[in-house]
């Protein structure tokens, strides 16, 4: 298959098939678990995002953090920001089954979630506490998560004068599957609910 087979092609455009879409943006979701012996595990997900009000979804391959959330039900997830951009790249290139102290010789510290039994990620600013609410299992070992969020926390330096997170301040990175990097997240544009009005 190449993924064009029985495809029609959008006319004055270059048509690409059903291979390797590109889908922007991709965050770059650190999803941080205990392995059995409770040493930390982090590893770097971008097939995922928000899919209800409170709840979080991604796709996993067959990883030390899939076994991990299968046994514990449980997970943390923070983002990837531009100041640790190589150590969070390095968690998506390591399995925590190859090299158990992984999280250690990024460098990074974890303090236990006093919520879930999953560890906080101490250098990433932003985090959510996730209970695992389904795991849809596949052939291969891996599987599809919905996690509910019962707790987030952000430290002080990334919020604004009116308590909000301010990504601004947290300057997440993004995955560009196009080209294979990763991207800043921009500058404001607009107000979300508001610029459309002029059409109204
Ligand atoms: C940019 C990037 C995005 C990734 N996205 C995913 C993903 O969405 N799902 C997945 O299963 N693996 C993804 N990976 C691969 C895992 O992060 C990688 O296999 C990691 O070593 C697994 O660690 P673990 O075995 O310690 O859990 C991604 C890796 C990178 C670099």
């Amino acid at each position: 298959m190449n993924g064009k087979e029985n495809v029609k092609e959008v006319a004055g455009r270059r048509n690409f098939g059903a291979q390797h879409p590109v889908m922007t943006p991709q965050p770059c979701i650190m999803i941080a678990t205990y392995n059995e012996d409770q040493v930390p595990d982090v590893m770097m997900a971008a097939w995922g995002g928000q899919c209800d009000y409170n709840k979080i979804t991604f796709e996993l391959g067959a990883h030390k953090t899939t076994e991990n959330i299968k046994r514990k039900k449980a997970f943390t997830v923070s983002f990837a920001t531009e100041d640790y951009m190589a150590e969070s790249d390095y968690f998506g290139l390591v399995s925590g089954n190859k090299v158990p102290d992984k999280v250690k010789r990024a460098g990074f510290t974890v303090t236990p979630s006093p919520n879930v039994d999953a560890p906080i990620v101490n250098e990433y600013k932003l985090t959510l506490e996730c209970r695992a609410v389904e795991i849809d299992e596949n052939a291969d070992g891996g599987a599809r998560v919905v996690g509910e969020v019962v707790n987030w926390s952000a430290d002080e330096s990334i919020l604004n004068a009116d308590g909000k997170v301010d990504l601004g301040k947290l300057r997440p990175i993004i995955f560009d599957s196009s080209a294979l990097i990763y991207r800043a997240v921009g500058d404001s544009v607009g107000q979300a609910w508001h610029s459309g009005k002029k059409f109204q």
